[in-house]
C-alpha cells in the first residue's frame, strides 16, 4: 500500500513538474508569436517614418538658421526640431527591434561591458541620487557574446531600473556562476517603483509601456538578443519594493 502510494506520489509530481514546463513553453512560444509579427510591421513602419523625418528635420533647421536670434518664431522652429528629434529615436528603436540580428559572437568579460555601460549612466545615477553596487562574481567569467547586443540589453536593463527610481535608491548589479560553470546569471536589481502582477506577464511584449515617453520595446529587443545567445530572462517585481532581472548565459570555460 505504502509503496503504491509513494509511486502516485511520485507520479503526480512528474506530471506537475511537466505541467508547468508546458506552461512555460507555451508562453515563451506565444512572445515569440507576438515579436515576430509587430517585428515585420515595425521594420516598414519605421523606414517609412525615418526617410519623412529626415526631411522635416532639415527643412525645419533651414528655416530655425534663417530667424534672428530672439526672433520668436525661433521657439516654435526649436520645439518641432525637439519632436523630430524624440521621433527619430523612436524609429531608431524600431529598426533595432525590427533588423534581423546577425550577431557576431566573440569571447568577452561581461564585467567590462556592465562597468563601460554604468559609466555611460554614471550621471544620471548621481542626479537620481541612485546607489551602484557591483557585486560581481571573484573570476571574470568569460562568455561568447556579441559586444553591442548585449551592451543593449544592459543599456536597457539599468535605463528601466533608473526610470523606477526617479529620486534616490539602489541599483545592484551581480553576477555568479553554476551549475559547474557551466552558466553565468546576471541580475538587475533596483529598489524602486516595482510592478504590479498584471504588469509583469506584459513587460516583453512589445509597444507595453506605463513610461510617459516610452516606446515599450526596450525589453523586447532584449528578450530577443538573449534567445538570440541562447540565454534566458526572468523578471521578479514587487510593487513599491523592487524588481529584479535575471539573464542567465551559457558560459565558456577558461582553458
Ligand atoms: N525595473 C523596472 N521597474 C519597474 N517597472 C519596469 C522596470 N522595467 C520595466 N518596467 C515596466 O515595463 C515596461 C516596459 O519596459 P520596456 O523597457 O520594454 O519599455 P519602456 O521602458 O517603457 O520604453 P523603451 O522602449 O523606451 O524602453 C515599462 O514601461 C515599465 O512599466
Ligand atoms: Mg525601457
Amino acid at each position: 500500500m505504502r509503496a503504491i502510494e509513494q509511486e502516485s506520489g511520485d507520479l503526480l509530481e512528474e506530471l506537475d513538474d511537466a505541467y508547468k514546463l508546458l506552461r512555460k513553453t507555451q508562453e515563451e512560444l506565444i512572445i515569440k508569436e507576438k515579436l515576430s509579427m509587430a517585428g515585420g510591421l515595425a521594420a516598414g513602419v519605421a523606414h517609412e517614418l525615418r526617410n519623412s523625418l529626415n526631411i522635416i528635420g532639415i527643412s525645419v533647421q533651414y528655416l530655425h538658421d534663417k530667424f534672428n536670434p530672439g526672433d520668436e518664431r525661433r521657439e516654435f522652429t526649436k520645439a518641432i526640431m525637439n519632436k523630430v528629434e524624440k521621433l527619430n529615436s523612436v524609429t531608431t528603436d524600431l529598426i533595432h527591434f525590427a533588423r534581423p540580428q546577425h550577431p557576431q559572437f566573440k569571447k568577452a568579460n561581461i564585467h567590462k561591458i556592465l562597468d563601460r555601460t554604468l559609466s555611460l549612466v554614471k550621471f544620471k545615477c548621481i542626479v537620481q541620487k541612485v546607489r551602484v553596487v557591483r557585486n560581481y562574481a571573484a573570476n571574470s567569467p568569460c562568455i561568447e557574446i556579441d559586444n553591442e547586443l548585449m551592451e543593449q540589453v544592459t543599456l536597457n536593463l539599468i535605463d528601466n531600473a533608473l526610470w523606477a527610481m526617479p529620486e534616490r535608491g539602489k541599483l545592484i548589479i551581480g553576477t555568479r556562476m553554476f551549475d559547474d560553470n557551466n552558466l553565468i546569471e546576471i541580475n538587475f536589481t533596483d529598489t524602486g517603483c516595482g510592478m504590479p502582477r498584471k504588469d509583469v506577464s506584459c513587460i516583453f511584449d512589445p509597444f507595453f509601456t506605463q513610461r510617459e515617453n516610452g516606446t515599450g520595446l526596450g525589453l523586447s529587443i532584449v528578450h530577443r538578443i538573449i534567445e538570440t545567445h541562447k540565454g534566458s530572462i526572468d523578471v521578479e517585481s514587487e510593487l513599491k519594493k523592487g524588481t529584479t532581472f535575471r539573464i542567465r548565459l551559457p558560459a565558456l570555460q577558461k582553458e
